[in-house]
């Protein structure tokens, strides 16, 4: 079966608060409720913008950004997730490049991201991008301890 990249419409809005639900537990720490609310919220009043994947008419991933709250020349990827039966085929990788591009042509200059140091697939994807780390910090989001949490910067 074929996958197909698309934009997010609001009409995705629903199937894409499903997937999400399906995907948060794979998440360090997993997505709360409220994270989940504000980023359906952000795309539908286009704070936020979003690829997504497609096979047999259902989204299996989807890759999210936005501009950066304090650097206007900055864009955010916010979220990537891909289906967990569907890992490891090289979506996670298009989806990136797809941000990059999207975020390349709409002007802004660098992008950053956040991810926990244990997300060891995300460290590998960003040393296939040659992203470097930009600064390190304890979260305590999860069970009140301290996770390390690294903030990660390209130019584009
Ligand atoms: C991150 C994520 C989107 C990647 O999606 P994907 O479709 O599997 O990505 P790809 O198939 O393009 O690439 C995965 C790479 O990780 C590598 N990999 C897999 N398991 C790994 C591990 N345990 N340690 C290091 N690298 C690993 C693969 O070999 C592959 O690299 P390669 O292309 O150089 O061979 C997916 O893992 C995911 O949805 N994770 C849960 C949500 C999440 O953590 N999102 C990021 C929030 S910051």
């Amino acid at each position: 079966m074929t996958i197909e990249f698309q934009s997010f419409f609001p009409e995705n809005a629903k199937e894409l608060n499903t997937f999400l639900i399906e995907v948060r537990e794979n998440y360090s720490p997993p997505f709360s409720d409220e994270k989940q609310e504000t980023e359906i919220e952000d795309l539908l009043n286009r704070k936020e913008r979003a690829v997504l994947v497609i096979e047999n008419k259902k989204i299996i991933g989807f890759v999210a950004w936005k501009k950066d709250d304090e650097n206007s020349d900055t864009g955010v990827i916010t979220n990537e997730a891909v289906q967990k039966q569907q890992r490891n085929r090289g979506i996670g990788t298009k989806l990136f490049r797809i941000a990059l591009q999207k975020l390349r042509s709409e002007g802004y200059k660098k992008v950053n991201y956040v991810c926990e140091d244990a997300n060891e697939i995300v460290k590998h994807l960003s040393k296939k991008f040659d992203t470097r780390i930009k600064t390190e910090f304890l979260d305590d989001v999860r069970n009140g301890k301290g996770h390390k949490t690294l903030v990660f910067e390209k130019e584009l």
